[in-house]
């Protein structure tokens, strides 16, 4: 069994960003500048937009935080992107998701602007991916890609269940690993809530990708041996001998399925590290294209 190290692969592909940097530096060329709102007070998204910010730091990039309050209308938000979208010096940025219920998710996504839209959620270019044209892929499944590529993992005909259809990972991980190249080249079945006797399908799968955020919901007695597994579930589990008052638990049970597996992410230090570094990538791709 070969555990995806998400930790090691994600600090490559940021010093390989840094030597980038560097040299766009020493050219007198200016610097990706990437910038992040978040709408609100959740805990766990702090935690996700803190962790992007410094990884800019680490690697040399430019970053902006724009925090806005809980009660933030839809239209200050709007306002907002606008000004992202006109600011020359920003070369891409995200909308940190979920966001409060006053906010119409569909309406921001579509206002920001295609080419500074490096977490690949716009209609235009969640299409372009969807059409293999090059655009800026999602991060996690982006990531996804990324780790199996680096620990040259077969998906060539290989029958890859992908677990819950949310837009921002189980959906376009589905079309990634159906695409015609490597990674993909799979078939796929995209499994979701509606799916019945799940594990009558996890039991065929080569490939399990699960993104559903049920802790420790796939068992070793639901996959077959020898199955590749990528846990994108990140749930924090309540836990009072930890310091934090929780523990982050993935989707697999690791202790067991572990055992039966070629190749699985761990939770925390899987995925997850993996998701920044490619936001970083998309980052540093929206640089380069502005200049041209
Ligand atoms: N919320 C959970 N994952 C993501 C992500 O990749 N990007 C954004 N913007 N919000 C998220």
């Amino acid at each position: 069994m070969t555990i995806l190290d998400g930790k090691k692969v994600s600090n490559d592909i940021k010093n390989e960003i840094a030597a980038e940097v560097d040299k766009m530096k020493a050219a007198g060329e200016k610097v990706p500048h990437l910038a992040a709102i978040i709408v609100g007070n959740d805990g766990a998204s702090l935690t996700y937009v803190g962790s992007k910010v410094r990884a800019c730091e680490r690697v040399g990039f430019e970053s902006t935080l724009v925090k806005m309050p809980e009660t933030t209308s839809e239209l200050e938000l709007l306002k907002k992107i606008k000004e992202l979208n006109e600011d020359d010096n920003i070369d891409g940025f995200i909308v940190q998701l979920p966001l409060p219920p006053q906010i119409d998710t569909q309406k921001v996504l579509l206002t920001v602007d295609p080419s500074k839209d490096v977490d690949g959620f716009h209609p235009e270019n969640f299409g372009k991916m969807a059409l293999d044209m090059s655009t800026f892929i999602p991060a996690t499944p982006f990531g996804i890609l990324e780790l199996l590529q680096r620990y040259d993992v077969d998906t060539k005909g290989k029958h890859t269940v992908v677990i819950g259809r949310s837009h921002i990972v189980g959906r376009p991980m589905s079309i990634l690993m159906s695409r015609k190249g490597w990674p993909g080249n799979s078939t796929v079945t995209l499994t979701h809530s509606n799916t019945k006797n799940i594990a009558q399908i996890t039991t065929q799968a080569d490939i399990i990708i699960s993104a559903l955020g049920v802790p420790n919901f796939l068992k070793a007695e639901m996959v077959k041996d020898d199955v590749v597994i990528i846990d994108v579930g990140i749930t924090r589990v309540e836990d009072a001998n930890h310091p934090k008052g929780y523990v982050i638990t993935g989707d697999v049970d690791f202790e067991n399925v572990s055992k039966k597996a070629s190749y699985i992410t761990p939770v925390p230090g899987g995925v997850g590290p993996m998701t920044i570094a490619m936001l970083l990538k998309n980052t540093l791709l929206a640089r380069e294209q502005r200049k041209v």
